[in-house]
C-alpha cells in the first residue's frame, strides 16, 4: 500500500499519514462493544430500525460460539426474537416449560407458572441463541469484527465517541456517534468511566455453582431447584438428550478436585430419592464453577456511552434473569436510539438509565431472595429452618406460588 500511494507520488506527507491514519480509523452510527446476548440482539434491533451499527469483540467468533451458560428464557425474551424474526430453530429446537419443581426435605413441589400466570419459558441454550444470532447478523451484512479487543471508550462526553481497539496487533479507533458497552462484567467499557461519576453496588455469596454437561436424559420432564443441608443443587437441561446439573460448591474448590462420579454422587444425595432414583450419569461434555455475585452500577449513560447486560448488573444465576435482563436492556436502549435518529427525540435516551435499572432492580432482587431462599450458609443455625419454613409457605400458598411465578416468568417491560 506505501509503495502503491507512493509510486504513483498521489499523495505528500501530511497526506500520506492521514491516509494511513484513515486506514485505522471506521466510522459508524452506534459502536457496540462486545458479541454476547446484549451486543447481537442490540444490532438486530437497531439494523430493523434502519441504524447502523459495528461490532468489536475481543474473543474469537468459535469462543464465543462454545461458551455454555443460561438455559432459560423468558416469555418475553421469546416474543421480542419472534418478532425480529429470530427464533425458528428456538421454536423448533427449544422446549416450552409451562411450570418447574423446588424440592426440599425429601419432596417436590411443583410450580405452575402457566397456571398461575398464564406465561410459559422456552428451555434454548444460550449457546444455541448466540450462534443464531451470529448467523442472523452476518447473513444480513451486519459487520462483526472479532479478535478485536477494546481497550478504551474515549471522548464519551462529546457528540464523537471514539473507542480504541486492536486488531492483529494494531491499535486501532471507531469513530461512532454512540457507544454500547454490552462487554460483560469484565469489559473495557466500565472501566473507561471514572470510578467517581458511578455508584456501585455489590454483594458477593460465599459460595459458587459446579455445573456439568452430559449426554443423558434429564431426570425430569421440567427444572427442579432443590434446597439441601448439603446445599443447594439444580437440575436443568439443554435437549430431551443433553442436561445440565449444578451442586453448589465452596468458593476455593476445582475443577480439577471433582471426577464425574463424585459430581454424580453429590448430586443424588442433594435430590428426593424419587428423583435421585431417576437419575441417569454419563461422561461430562463440560464442567465448570461459577461464582454468584449481584452487582449493579449506576447509572447505566455517561454521556454517548451506554451500558447493556453484565457490563452494568450481575445476578446470582439461581432466578435465570441475566440473559433475560440483558434482553429487556438492549430493548429499552434500541427503543431511545430509534427515536433519537427517527425524530431527532434525545428523552428516551434521557430516561435510558432509569427506565433500564426498574426492571433491573426487581430482577435482582427476586434472584437475591431466591438464592439467600435455596442456598447453604454455613453462618449460624437458625438460617436453615427459616429456608424450610418459607418453602413450607410457598408451597402451601397460591398467592406466594403466584410471585414466584410472575417472577421467574419475567416481569412486563416498561412502557
Ligand atoms: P456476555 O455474554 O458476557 O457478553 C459480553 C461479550 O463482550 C463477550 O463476548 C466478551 O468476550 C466481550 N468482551 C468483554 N470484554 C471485551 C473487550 N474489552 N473488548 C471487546 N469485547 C469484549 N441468564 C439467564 O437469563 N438465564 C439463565 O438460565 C442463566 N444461567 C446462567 C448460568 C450460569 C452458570 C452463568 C455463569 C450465567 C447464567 N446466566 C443466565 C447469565 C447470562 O449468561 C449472562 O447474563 C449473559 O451472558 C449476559 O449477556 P451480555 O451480552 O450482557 O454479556
Ligand atoms: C441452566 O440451564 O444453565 C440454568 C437454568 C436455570 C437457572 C440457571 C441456569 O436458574
Amino acid at each position: 500500500m506505501w509503495r502503491r500511494v507512493f509510486d504513483q507520488r498521489v499523495l505528500d506527507l501530511p497526506d500520506a499519514l492521514q491516509y494511513l491514519g484513515n486506514m485505522n480509523r471506521l466510522r459508524t452510527q452506534v459502536g457496540i462493544i462486545g458479541s454476547g446476548p446484549a451486543g447481537l440482539l442490540l444490532s438486530h434491533l437497531l439494523a430493523q430500525r434502519g441504524i447502523e451499527s459495528i461490532i468489536l469483540e475481543r474473543q474469537s467468533r468459535a469462543h464465543v460460539e462454545a461458551r455454555i451458560r443460561a438455559g432459560v428464557l423468558e416469555q418475553g425474551t421469546v416474543d421480542l426474537l419472534r418478532q425480529l424474526g429470530l427464533g425458528e430453530r428456538m421454536d423448533r429446537e427449544g422446549i416450552v416449560h409451562e411450570g418447574f419443581s423446588m424440592a426440599f426435605s425429601g419432596r417436590k413441589e411443583r410450580i405452575d407458572m402457566h397456571k398461575l400466570t398464564g406465561k410459559s419459558v422456552m428451555i434454548y441454550g444460550q449457546t444455541e441463541l448466540t450462534k443464531d444470532l451470529i448467523n442472523a447478523r452476518l447473513a444480513a451484512g451486519g459487520a462483526i469484527h472479532y479478535e478485536c479487543p477494546v481497550l478504551a471508550v474515549e471522548e464519551y462526553q462529546s457528540s464523537q465517541p471514539r473507542i480504541i481497539y486492536e486488531q492483529e496487533g494494531q491499535r486501532k479507533e471507531l469513530v461512532c456517534d454512540f457507544v454500547a458497552g454490552c462487554d460483560g462484567y469484565h469489559g473495557a467499557a466500565r472501566k473507561s468511566v471514572a470510578q467517581n461519576r458511578m455508584q456501585l453496588f455489590e454483594k458477593v455469596y460465599p459460595f459458587g455453582w459446579l455445573g456439568i454437561l452430559a449426554d443423558v436424559p434429564p431426570v425430569d420432564h421440567e427444572l427442579i431447584y432443590a434446597s439441601h443441608e448439603r446445599g443447594f443443587a439444580l437440575c436443568s437441561m439443554r435437549s430431551h438428550t443433553r442436561s445440565r446439573y449444578y451442586v453448589q460448591c465452596s468458593l476455593d474448590d476445582r475443577v480439577e478436585n471433582w471426577t464425574d462420579d463424585a459430581f454424580w454422587d453429590e448430586l443424588r444425595r442433594r435430590l428426593p430419592p424419587e428423583c435421585a432414583e431417576k437419575l441417569v450419569t454419563g461422561p461430562r461434555l463440560e464442567m465448570s464453577i461459577a461464582p454468584l455475585r449481584s452487582f449493579v452500577v449506576e447509572p447505566m449513560r455517561f454521556g454517548n456511552l451506554f451500558l447493556a447486560g453484565d457490563a452494568a448488573h450481575i445476578v446470582p444465576p439461581t432466578g435465570a434473569k441475566g440473559l433475560n435482563l440483558a434482553v429487556s436492556d438492549v430493548y429499552y436502549l434500541a427503543r431511545a436510539l430509534a427515536a433519537f435518529y427517527g425524530e431527532k427525540r434525545s428523552d428516551l435516551l434521557d430516561r435510558y438509565s432509569e427506565v433500564a435499572l426498574r426492571r433491573v432492580w426487581k430482577a435482582v432482587r427476586f434472584s437475591w431472595w431466591y438464592t439467600m431462599l435455596m442456598h447453604r450458609f454455613d453462618d449460624d443455625q437458625i438460617s436453615h429452618r427459616l429456608q424450610v419454613a418459607e418453602l413450607e409457605y410457598v408451597a402451601s400458598s397460591e398467592a406466594a406460588q403466584t410471585v414466584m411465578a410472575e417472577n421467574y416468568v419475567g416481569l412486563a417491560f416498561d412502557d
